[in-house]
């Protein structure tokens, strides 16, 4: 399938990787991006081949917010009626299996809120992370409100979204929006390392994994722990899980078959 915003490619023949595409704009999301986005993301979901998805950039942006040349000119009636920006959105958090953000200078606005979207973010040294809608007149429409909250607790949140402020790489490492840093050169070998990591281990737990996680930020703890439970004993039902251990018992690597 050919797409105008992003690309798409393969690599190892396990790890799909999308990457935004419009360096003039700084890959500016647009409603037609974001539906690309989607498309990509769901045919990767869907190929069996595919264990693991990493979005990324280009090295000056992942993606600095949505298209403010488009949004300029919305009316509220304009931005309610096309559920602007957000219309596609949900598609990246029904994505079943990992999705890493590799993330390159800025991510700000909704491009810091779709790198937010993903389950974790690799960040290279020279990344810049903010939420600035405000300075625009706007709040944060994608998520940033809630999902930066979460991520880096409140003071933080309401730091960076009220001042409009980007935050470097090392500080949103140590606010714990980003997992790891690394040279700027070295992030896609990075990603692409954590993206095959996940792919050796069985495809049913991590799946299972994500949605035990995901559970954290969506229900209180004593439902998270019981998700967590049933899904822990239900593992004992796979076949992954007799290969997984046999393996280690008879210090061998396990040959997962993601049944
Ligand atoms: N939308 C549209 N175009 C954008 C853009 C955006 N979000 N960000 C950058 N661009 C364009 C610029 O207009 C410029 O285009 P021209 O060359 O045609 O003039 C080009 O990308 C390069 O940008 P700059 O010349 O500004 O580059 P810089 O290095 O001087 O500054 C920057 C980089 C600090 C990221 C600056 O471009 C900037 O502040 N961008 C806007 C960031 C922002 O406010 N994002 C939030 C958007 S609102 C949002 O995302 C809502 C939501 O929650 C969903």
């Amino acid at each position: 399938m050919s797409h105008q915003f992003i690309q798409v490619r393969t690599e190892a023949d396990k790890v799909g990787v999308i990457t935004l595409d419009r360096p003039k704009q700084l890959n500016a999301l647009n409603p037609e991006l974001m539906r690309e986005l989607g498309q990509a993301l769901k045919a990767f979901d869907a190929d069996d081949a595919i264990g693991c998805i990493i979005i990324t950039g280009g090295e000056k942006a992942f993606a600095a917010g949505a298209d403010i040349a488009d949004m300029a000119k919305l009316s509220f009636a304009d931005a309610y009626k096309q559920d602007y920006i957000t219309r596609d959105w949900e598609t990246i958090r029904a994505i079943r299996k990992p999705v890493i953000a590799a993330v390159s200078g800025f991510a700000l606005g909704g491009g810091c809120e779709l790198a937010m979207m993903c389950d974790f973010i690799i960040a290279a040294d020279n990344a810049r992370f903010g939420q600035p809608e405000t300075k625009l007149g706007i709040i944060p429409g994608a998520g940033g409100t809630q999902r930066l909250t979460r991520a880096v607790g409140k003071s933080k949140a309401m730091d960076l979204i009220l001042t409009g402020r980007m935050m470097k790489a090392d500080e949103a490492e140590r606010a714990g929006l980003v997992s790891r840093v690394v040279a700027p050169e070295k992030l896609m070998e990075e990603a692409l390392g954590a993206a095959l990591a996940i792919c050796g281990n069985g495809r049913i737990a991590i799946v299972a994994a994500k949605e035990s996680i995901n559970r954290a930020f969506e229900s209180p703890m004593a439902e998270g722990i019981w998700f967590e439970r049933r899904l822990f004993h239900a593992l004992f039902a796979t076949q992954d899980q007799k290969e997984g251990m046999d393996a280690f018992v008879n210090k061998r690597p396990a040959q997962f078959k993601n049944q």
